[in-house]
């Protein structure tokens, strides 16, 4: 099955597999997610004609799925926790300061892919509330006055890294 979309030939190359069936669907996804970084819409619609079930059906499991994501992700994951304790505390006004510096809402990408903002369950460190983990970095008792210096931190890194 060729497409004649580049993009898509690594996708295709793993698919050409003829013993494939639908039992292999999450299989699939996590290459997809693995290699792409987020499973674009076009992947979905071959996925679904090689294993000739309904789009719906793949659209269905991505979006079960907290693991799959149909945005691209940024290379800079900021969770920002808003379970009950750190809500309390003020989360929800952190998440905002992020959202407004970022100029994108939680659940999304920067233009330059450089970072997302995902809000999230319990981080497991309750006492020190706010929590916010970028990455794998934990930040405590955050406050939207932090989030400047916070973000400040992984430009300079991209920044050090080029
Ligand atoms: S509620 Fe935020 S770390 Fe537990």
């Amino acid at each position: 099955m060729c497409t004649g979309n580049e993009f898509l030939q690594p996708l295709e190359a793993f698919l050409a597999d003829d013993k494939l069936t639908e039992s292999d669907l999450i299989e699939i996804l996590h290459f997809t997610q693995n290699h792409f970084g987020y499973i674009p819409d076009e992947a979905q619609l071959l996925i679904a004609k090689r294993l000739k079930i309904p789009t719906s059906r793949v659209y269905g499991v991505v979006t079960f799925y907290s693991y799959f994501t149909q945005v691209p992700k940024g290379d800079n994951q900021i969770s920002i926790c808003l379970g009950t304790a750190c809500y309390i505390k003020g989360a929800q006004n952190v998440l905002n300061e992020f959202e407004k510096q970022l100029g994108i809402s939680s659940g999304e990408t920067t233009a330059d892919r450089h970072f997302s903002i995902n809000p999230t369950r319990c981080l497991g460190d309750c006492s020190k509330a706010p929590v916010v983990m970028v990455n794998d970095d934990i930040y405590s008792r955050v406050e939207p006055g932090d989030v400047s210096k916070i973000l400040a931190k992984y430009r300079s890194d991209s920044q050090e890294a080029r």
